[in-house]
C-alpha cells in the first residue's frame, strides 16, 4: 500500500495532455501498482475521484466512486462526449486545488467509452452528479482543471464556502 502525494495547481504535470495506456498493459503489474495506490491516495484524502496526473503519473486513467456500496472503479483511456445540450452547475472542488471550491456549468448528460480495470471495454451513460465527477476527472488527463472552467464570482475558500453556502451538496474531493 502507498499513498502518493498529489501534484497542486501550478505543477506542470496537471497542465499536460496525458497519455493513453496500451491496452495491452492495463493488466501490467505496473498499472495495477498504479491503480491499488491511486486507490489507497483517494481513501487517504476522501475524494469522489482521481486522475493519474494527479498523482504524477501523465497516463489516461482516472478512478471514480459513484456509489458509496461499490466502491471505486478504473477507467482507463475514457472517451467522454456530450449527450445533451442541457446543462447545470454543480459547486465544485478538487484535491490539487485544495480548500477552494466554485460552480462550474457542465453538460448534464454524457457517454462514456473506456477500459476497466480487467481491460474490458465498456460503455456507459451517465446524468446529474456522476455525469459532473465523470466529466471533471476525464478533464485531468487533458490537462484542464475545474478552475478554468468555474464562475469565478463563486470561488470561496472552503471554511468561508461552509460558512456562507446553504448547500454542500457539490463535488466534495477533498475534505
Ligand atoms: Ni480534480
Amino acid at each position: 500500500m502507498a499513498i502518493l502525494k498529489v501534484a497542486r495547481m501550478g505543477n506542470p504535470i496537471l497542465r499536460q495532455v496525458a497519455v493513453p495506456i496500451p491496452i495491452e498493459k492495463i493488466t501490467s503489474p505496473e498499472v495495477v501498482r498504479l491503480i491499488s495506490d491511486m486507490l489507497d491516495t483517494v481513501a487517504e484524502y476522501d475524494g469522489v475521484g482521481l486522475a493519474a496526473p494527479q498523482v504524477h503519473h501523465g497516463v489516461r486513467l482516472v478512478l471514480l466512486c459513484f456509489d458509496q456500496q461499490e466502491g471505486f472503479e478504473a477507467w482507463i483511456n475514457p472517451v467522454i462526449t456530450p449527450t445533451t445540450d442541457e446543462t447545470e452547475v454543480t459547486t465544485e472542488g478538487c484535491l490539487s486545488v485544495p480548500d477552494l471550491r466554485g460552480e462550474v456549468r457542465r453538460p448534464s448528460a454524457v457517454r462514456v467509452e473506456a477500459y476497466d480495470h480487467t481491460g474490458q471495454h465498456f460503455v456507459r451513460f451517465l446524468e446529474g452528479f456522476d455525469a459532473v465527477v465523470a466529466q471533471h476527472e476525464c478533464d485531468h488527463l487533458d490537462g484542464v482543471l475545474y478552475v478554468d472552467k468555474v464562475d469565478t464570482k463563486t470561488l470561496s475558500f472552503l471554511k468561508e464556502f461552509r460558512r456562507y453556502t446553504e448547500s454542500t451538496d457539490g463535488l466534495e474531493e477533498e475534505e
